[in-house]
């Protein structure tokens, strides 16, 4: 895996990089603009960097420091002057513009309108590639974020669509009522996934590659904490970064003995590897199951090009064992009942889950299809 490969997103003909570029801390506006945030140039810098590295794939959405990082993104693009090259993504959801007033914020067709306008317009482009809802709102129906994505294809605004942060049954509702419909397919599901946040496997990984969504993963590195220039020290940890904040790892509930614990094996595994406990975390995800893209933050250059490289190399299959024995999550209900035993009554005591060699399920699983 490398990013001279692009991988298709979904069931789609989209293809993207296994690295994306994430541009939330683009700019210093907003409150975590203000503590997290880098200057345009940095921003400059690390957009052209990714870019330049083949990377296709970069990440916004209007929320990121009040529209900034929106705003920034349409200058660098014109400045390279390849927009078509990019997959660009931004998102909706957020009313960060007229406080008090109900219609400019949730995920409703009317406000889906407006936010889509206004991110054209900041972006500098007729077109967005991927739009994602930003964040279920538990109010609006997915009926009617379905139909108005399919308005957005239909008019040239918007190529593809998906979600970012929902429920899993919010998420297959979307999609067999897209399938039933005949409208827009959501081709993506955006969702927090790292050695330290493991919970989307239970639902999100199966109802992903069932239902043609590939995943793109989000703070990858726990938001720094698996790069491994934090520790654990009285009351909470020491070290340098955005972790160490006024919105930090302790209010994050980060600063855990369990994530602890997956930070020591993770050292250990990338010691033995030659490989820095960045680029161990970032391969982890990237090759795990139903993930398309993984979205990387950087602060600063040399940290994106160290995370670029984080697939030249493979987790051989011991060392990744113990990556995943050290973080794997609790089992919720009813997912407990699905283990072998119960399945082996359930089956009449027949073996099962020995499926033949070059056995593939009838369903379709194109998440991770590789091209190029
Ligand atoms: N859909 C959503 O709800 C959602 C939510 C959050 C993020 N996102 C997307 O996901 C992207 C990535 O999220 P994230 O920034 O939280 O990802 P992350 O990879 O978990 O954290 C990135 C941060 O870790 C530190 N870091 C990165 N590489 C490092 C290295 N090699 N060595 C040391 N420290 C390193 C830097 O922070 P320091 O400043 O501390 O050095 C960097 O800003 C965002 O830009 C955004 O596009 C989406």
């Amino acid at each position: 895996m490398s990013m001279s490969h692009y991988y298709l997103l979904g069931r789609s003909g989209l293809r993207v990089s296994p690295l994306s570029l994430g541009t939330m801390t683009f700019g210093k506006e907003g409150p975590l603009g203000g503590i997290w945030g880098s200057t345009e140039d940095v921003a400059r810098t690390l957009f052209n960097r990714y870019l330049d590295a083949g990377g296709n794939s970069v990440d916004t959405a209007d929320l990121y420091t009040h529209g900034t990082s929106e705003t920034l993104l349409g200058k660098f693009m014109e400045e390279r002057g390849d927009r078509d090259r990019i997959v660009l993504t931004t998102k909706y959801t957020y009313n960060s513009t007229r406080p008090g007033d109900p219609n400019a914020g949730g995920n409703s067709r009317k406000n889906m309108m407006r936010a889509v306008e206004a991110s054209l317009r900041r972006l500098r482009t007729d077109y967005i590639d991927l739009y994602l809802l930003h964040t279920w709102d538990r109010i609006t129906p997915a009926e009617e974020v379905v139909r108005t994505f399919d308005d957005l294809v239909r008019a040239g605004k918007i190529r593809y669509a998906g979600l970012s942060d929902v429920p899993s049954w919010y998420a297959a509702r979307a999609q067999t009522w897209a399938e039933a419909h005949a409208l827009t397919p959501l081709i993506n599901l955006q969702l927090q996934y790292s050695l330290v946040e493991r919970s989307l496997e239970h639902e999100f990984s199966p109802l992903a590659q069932t239902l043609g969504m590939g995943i793109t993963a989000w703070s990858p590195l726990g938001m720094g904490l698996l790069s491994g220039k934090y520790r654990p020290s009285e009351g909470g940890a020491q070290g340098d970064g955005r972790l160490i904040s006024a919105v930090g790892g302790q209010q994050l509930g980060l600063f855990t003995e369990r994530n602890w614990r997956i930070v020591t094996v993770l050292e250990q595994v990338a010691k033995e590897l030659g490989k820095d406990m960045s680029q161990v975390a970032l391969n982890w995800v990237a090759t795990q199951p139903g993930v398309g893209s993984v979205i990387l933050g950087a602060s600063n250059p040399s940290q994106l090009d160290g995370n670029l490289a984080a697939l030249d190399f493979s987790i051989p299959a011991g060392l990744r064992r113990q990556l995943d024995e050290a973080s794997a999550p609790p089992v919720p209900f009813p997912h407990s009942m699905f283990s072998n035993p119960y399945q082996l009554d359930l089956h009449g005591k027949a073996a099962v889950g020995d499926k033949p060699a070059g056995y593939t399920s009838p369903v379709f699983t194109g998440t991770a299809a590789r091209v190029g």
